[in-house]
């Protein structure tokens, strides 16, 4: 277990308004993407289905974050995905993408509509090319919180996700979502993968904007 300090309560005094310039390997991150080679495979009754979607995703810098003394910096996240053949959305996602630059702790909090959340968490360096985060269901630091028609149905055990960024700018990611699908012996890999490119550059943080209320 981590030592947490003696002072819990005391916050920072070196903290950056500019969230961009404090990103670490975030910042490759921040601005809006799309991708239009997303492939995903996702449990039916008879099997795998194998679907091709686009993607569209928004990643814009907030404030910096302190919990007492542990400082983060980050961006907030709009997903939003479509299959290829269908109009109606096909997956949907919000959360927070956090990097300590004190410890280089990198956390993926995420949220979607099936009744599911999960924190995700790994360690990199400012300049990282690659990122692997994950979390366990069970873990009551980095888990899965989820339905209880999910828990019994659909249960997820594990998520992982592994980011690359790329030499042309664009990023990639490959994400593996461990389910224990009720009925089945098998445990099922719900697969995403994508690559995304930056389709407009990210706004500032909110204390570097005029103020709005
Ligand atoms: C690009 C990202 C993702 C896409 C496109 C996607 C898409 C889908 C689709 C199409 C289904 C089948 C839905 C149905 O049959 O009604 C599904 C099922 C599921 N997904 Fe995902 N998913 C993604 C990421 C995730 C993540 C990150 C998690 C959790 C950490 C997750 C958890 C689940 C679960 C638990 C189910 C089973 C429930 C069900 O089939 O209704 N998915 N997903």
């Amino acid at each position: 277990m981590t030592s947490i300090p003696d002072d819990i309560f005391t916050e920072p005094d070196d903290v950056a308004d500019d969230t961009l310039a404090n990103l670490g390997p975030l910042r490759r991150l921040a601005g809006t993407w799309e991708g239009r080679k997303g492939v995903d495979l996702n449990p039916k009754a008879d099997g795998p289905e194998r679907r091709t979607f686009i993607e569209r995703i928004d990643l814009q810098p907030i404030d910096a974050q302190a919990n007492g003394p542990q400082l983060f910096y980050g961006l907030r996240y709009h997903t939003r995905i479509l299959a290829t053949d269908e109009d109606t959305t096909f997956h949907d996602q919000v959360g927070y993408w956090l990097w300590e630059p004190a410890t280089g702790l990198v956390q993926q909090s995420l949220a979607i509509p099936r009744g599911q959340v999960a924190l995700a968490a790994g360690h990199a360096t400012a300049d990282a090319d690659r990122l692997v985060l994950t979390a366990t269901r069970g873990g009551t630091e980095y888990g899965i919180c989820s339905t209880t028609f999910l828990e019994q149905a659909f249960r997820t055990d594990s998520y992982r996700i592994e980011v690359t960024f790329n030499p042309d700018g664009s990023w990639s990611y490959v994400q593996d979502t461990m389910l224990a699908v009720h009925g089945q012996a098998e445990p099922f890999r719900h697969r995403d993968v994508n690559t995304l490119v930056k389709v407009a550059e990210p706004r500032l943080n909110p204390v570097q904007l005029p103020r709005e209320f």
